[in-house]
């Protein structure tokens, strides 16, 4: 059976599908804020009520300062509130008026119990199929959007078929593969848009959505399992990608080749493709390293031990990628970097975003913490309160609980400061740790004359123009690259 295949519309709807569409989406995150607002933007006769719980995330989705920051999407927000786009914390009255809910609420990677560490925590995504389903009449389009184990949408529908007042289902899955940073463009001009279902007239019917700005041709359509699947497998092979890049960039260290020379001569081949063969400090984000853990659980679960060996090596490689990093700082600086002044230039996972899960600059930092360092962070967008709550979660132990030590050390040793210039002031060192735009235009010669000798510059995203640094004085360190 050919599972995948381009959306085309020969359907007929059917009688549950011919009142006009209106969307709930549950959860007013990075993915359901975005995702939402585009629909609205791109479908003005169509309602879309986003919904959360956490009050003061709608708060700020209905400011003019919004949760997320995304290049372009204040425009899109602006265009559809208060026409068709609703935020607000009324989840049954959202599900009770939909006839189309998507669930776009976090999957954590659980903490605790069986599979903590890397199964994904389902609470949330069965507590959203429960109010579903108490607060149901009639026929309603269920539509999983975050990202899921496979099978997950037969425990949604199991739960679903026990609403008590005769409501009926149908579960899509349609997971969303914007990366941050340009989920705008993502979003307008996507890829493809993955439509899993076993109704092909549920599957119609959101393919009528999207079908308003993207093409047939990119809305493809395969059965639930597929889908699921699909959207962790691809972010497994786009971290695989990191990482094998970042496995090469170890060994250009040691023998004295580029590794963006080598990502550049390996990426012509059109077989490889020129994409994704970046190397940095270590990949980031709420996504890549939570989707292959729970890869990995679902291999061992179903006793495919080599399969889970080696998806997990992905991870195994990120963590010594950034661990590799910090180690590099404190060897070059000769051996010991306490008390010593390092400018940290940038702290999201990565531009153009304020999200920092899972960023490589929150193990980077609590490393060099560990070595006493004293950090001068500065990012375009991420605001003091978070870093700092980053860290804490860096040093907490198991259960969330942090040392008076700890906490003391992230008090006296972290300053955050408003710019790269701040940071570099009376530094021994700058680490670049996110790639924004606006550090590959800084006035080094400024940077070098308020910088401690050396100059130590440890690049982790590779953008700073080493030839030039290492011609006004400073020494340049960057990853996959011998030392300059
Ligand atoms: C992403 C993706 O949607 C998903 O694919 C992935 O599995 C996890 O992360 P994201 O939008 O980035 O989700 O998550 P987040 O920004 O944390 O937003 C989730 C929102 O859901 C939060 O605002 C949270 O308050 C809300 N939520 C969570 C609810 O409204 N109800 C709940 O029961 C749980
Ligand atoms: C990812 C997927 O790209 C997206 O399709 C999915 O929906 C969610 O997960 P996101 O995490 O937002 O998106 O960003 P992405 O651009 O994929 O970057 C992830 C991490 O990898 C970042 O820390 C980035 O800096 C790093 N990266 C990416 C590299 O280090 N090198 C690269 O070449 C590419």
């Amino acid at each position: 059976m050919i599972v995948l295949r381009p959306y085309q519309s020969t359907i007929a709807p059917n009688m549950n599908y011919t009142s006009p569409v209106k969307i709930c989406c549950i959860g007013a995150g990075y993915v359901g804020g975005p995702t939402m607002a585009m629909i609205a933007k791109q479908c003005p006769d169509i309602q879309v009520h986003v919904v959360d719980l956490n009050q003061a995330r709608i708060d700020r989705w209905n400011s003019d300062e919004l949760p997320v920051y995304e290049p372009g999407l204040d425009e899109v927000v602006k265009e559809a509130r208060g026409r068709n786009l609703t935020f607000s914390t009324q989840v049954d009255a959202a599900i009770s008026e939909a006839n189309i809910i998507f669930i776009a609420v976090n999957t954590p990677t659980k903490s605790f119990g069986i599979g903590a560490g890397r199964a994904a925590n389902l609470e949330f995504i069965e507590k959203c199929a429960r109010q579903i389903a108490k607060c149901s009449k009639g026929h309603k389009l269920v539509v999983e959007k975050s990202t899921l184990p496979v099978r997950t949408a037969e425990a949604v529908k199991r739960i679903l078929s026990s609403a008590a007042n005769g409501a009926t289902f149908d579960v899509l899955s349609n997971p969303e593969f914007l990366a941050e940073g340009t989920a705008v463009q993502d979003l307008l001009h996507p890829d493809r848009v993955l439509i899993g279902g076993e109704s092909s007239e549920a599957v119609e019917r959101l393919a009528q959505v999207y079908g308003r700005w993207i093409s047939r041709e990119r809305i493809l359509t395969t059965n639930l399992w597929s889908s699921e699947l699909s959207k962790l497998a691809a972010n497994a092979f786009l971290a695989q990608r990191v990482s094998s890049i970042n496995a090469i960039s170890a060994l250009c260290e040691a023998t004295g080749a580029d590794v963006d020379e080598v990502a550049k001569a390996i990426g012509t081949d059109s077989r490889i493709g020129s994409k994704f063969l970046k190397s940095s400090v270590g990949f980031g984000g709420s996504c890549f390293q939570k989707d292959i853990l729970n890869l990995v659980y679902l291999c061992e679960h179903f006793g495919l031990r080599e399969v889970a060996q080696y998806w997990e090596q992905v991870v195994v490689m990120n963590d010594y990628q950034k661990r590799r990093f910090s180690e590099r700082i404190v060897r070059t600086m000769f051996n010991t970097v306490s008390d010593k002044k390092i400018g940290i230039w940038g702290f999201a996972f990565k531009k153009d975003t304020n999200d920092t899960r899972e960023s490589a600059a929150i193990h980077v930092c609590r490393d060099l913490l560990e070595e006493r360092a004293r950090l001068a962070i500065y990012d375009p967008r991420v605001p003091e309160s978070q870093i700092r709550e980053e860290l804490q979660l860096a040093f907490a132990d198991s259960v969330g609980g942090l040392s008076d030590k700890h906490k003391k050390l992230i008090e006296t040793n972290v300053t955050v400061v408003g710019d790269a210039y701040a940071a570099a002031n009376e530094a021994h060192a700058i680490a670049v740790l996110t790639e924004w735009d606006e550090f590959k235009s800084v006035d080094s010669r400024r940077i070098l004359e308020d910088m401690r000798r050396p100059a130590f510059v440890f690049d982790g995203r590779n953008i700073l123009d080493r030839n030039k640094l290492v011609e006004q004085g400073f020494e340049v360190h960057s990853i996959g690259r011998p030392s300059k």
